[in-house]
């Protein structure tokens, strides 16, 4: 008789759950598909040459140091820059705050594990990316999930809720996924100052920040907070490339060195390879010019999207309208689940991302996530204009 591993399963495997957005991976293989689902950025603004130019510079000058076996807290002269442009958005950190992480998926995965116990609290946003739910469900944690308006998390509502103590308070301020919205500065300063109160540690989620469009770009939570309460999670990935899986922690030696530890036994340290072609690739001058054209692409395709969803979706369908970043979320009245649209998505050979899997209070279905950075613009016309007849057509059947 074979084996049963399911027999051998941990309890807390149970509470596991695949991504909704990796579940369409294999839908979006099909010829013609148009896909608004994932999360990825536009593949033809990866800066291949510089990075071919880079990478031979590193074998060229440092091959031993770029193989061998590195330092679990990342490759010294990235942290150094990481810690200085930091400093120039107001976070005033150094080198020693600044960890190395497998893409910043990866520091919250320590974290996470370095901070909770079974049955311990956390404060996520409602909705929240499905990764750090992931790593949150792993540790076996219970979720206070705060509500949200055009402003980001509500602050005074997060407040009233607050009954036992959570551990964490896990925030994306800026362009947040799932739904594109930012937290305004007057609760930048509110959120940090209720953490300080009711000795709450604070996650930074921010990956986005440099994608904006319009308007100025906001302080962190962290340039807010005089406790040392708070640690800032960042990534190469959309700024450079999410292949090279390379993103930090900012925070505290404090937690810092425990998150090492985990590290150690997690993958030792990220790639030293490319931790120092990343270091040539953020200091060859290039970098500021090379975001702006992501700005520009970004900010026109979020613009068809718009314009598309406003022409082709039902006038029902409420949606964020996204300063930066990579995602407009749709809100369809209360009643509709949207996780049942997949399927004649499919048919007619557009992809979404349904919005259940970013909750953990059993609400969402009535949601959906559409990405518009990998998509050429006519394709995001098409592939609107295709999700919503679907969208019409699944409505009258509600
Ligand atoms: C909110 C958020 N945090 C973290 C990440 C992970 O980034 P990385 O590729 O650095 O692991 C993403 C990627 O999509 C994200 O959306």
């Amino acid at each position: 008789m074979d084996f049963v591993w399911s027999d051998s399963f941990a309890r807390r495997v149970a509470r596991f759950q695949g991504s909704a957005v990796r579940e369409m991976f294999h839908w979006a293989q099909l010829p013609g598909i148009i896909s608004l689902s994932a999360g990825s950025p536009a593949p033809e603004l990866f800066p291949v040459e510089a990075f071919r130019q880079a990478a031979n510079q590193v074998l060229d000058e440092d091959p031993v140091g770029a193989l061998q076996y590195g330092i679990t807290e990342g490759y010294p002269p990235l942290r150094e820059w990481i810690a200085e442009h930091l400093r120039g958005k107001g976070i005033s950190v150094t080198a020693d705050e600044v960890m190395i992480t497998t893409g910043s998926q990866q520091a919250m995965d320590l974290l996470v594990r370095v901070l909770f116990d079974a049955g311990d609290l956390v404060v996520v946003e409602r909705p929240t990316f499905i990764a750090t739910l992931q790593a949150l469900d792993t540790c076996e944690v219970e979720y206070l999930s705060a509500p949200m308006d055009g402003d980001g998390l509500i602050v005074d509502e997060l407040a009233r809720r607050l009954d036992g103590r959570p551990k964490l308070i896990c925030a994306q301020p800026n362009f947040q996924n799932p739904s594109g919205v930012s937290l305004s500065l007057p609760r930048r300063r509110q959120l940090a100052q209720l953490a300080a109160e009711r000795h709450i540690a604070i996650v930074e989620d921010d990956p986005y920040s440099e994608l904006i469009y319009e308007g100025d770009a906001l302080p962190s939570i962290k340039s807010f907070d005089q406790a040392g309460l708070s640690i800032y999670l960042g990534s190469f990935s959309k700024i450079l490339m999410p292949g090279i899986r390379v993103g930090w922690a900012a925070g505290p030696t404090a937690v810092l060195e425990k998150m090492a530890v985990v590290k150690q036994s997690n993958d030792l340290h990220t790639d030293g390879f490319m931790q120092r072609v990343v270091n040539l690739l953020v200091r060859n001058g290039q970098l500021p010019a090379h975001i702006d054209r992501i700005r520009k692409v970004y900010r026109e395709r979020r613009d068809v999207m718009l314009h598309a969803i406003a022409d082709h979706f039902p006038a029902e369908a409420r949606y964020t309208q996204p300063r930066g970043g990579l995602f407009v979320w749709v809100e369809l009245p209360a009643e509709v689940d949207c996780g049942r649209f997949v399927r004649p998505a499919v048919e007619r050979l557009v992809l979404f991302t349904p919005g259940a899997g970013f909750h953990r209070d059993g609400t969402g279905q009535n949601t959906m996530r559409l990405n518009f950075s990998n998509v050429e613009p006519d394709r995001i016309q098409e592939g609107v204009k295709r999700l919503g007849a679907v969208v019409k057509e699944q409505l009258t059947k509600t």
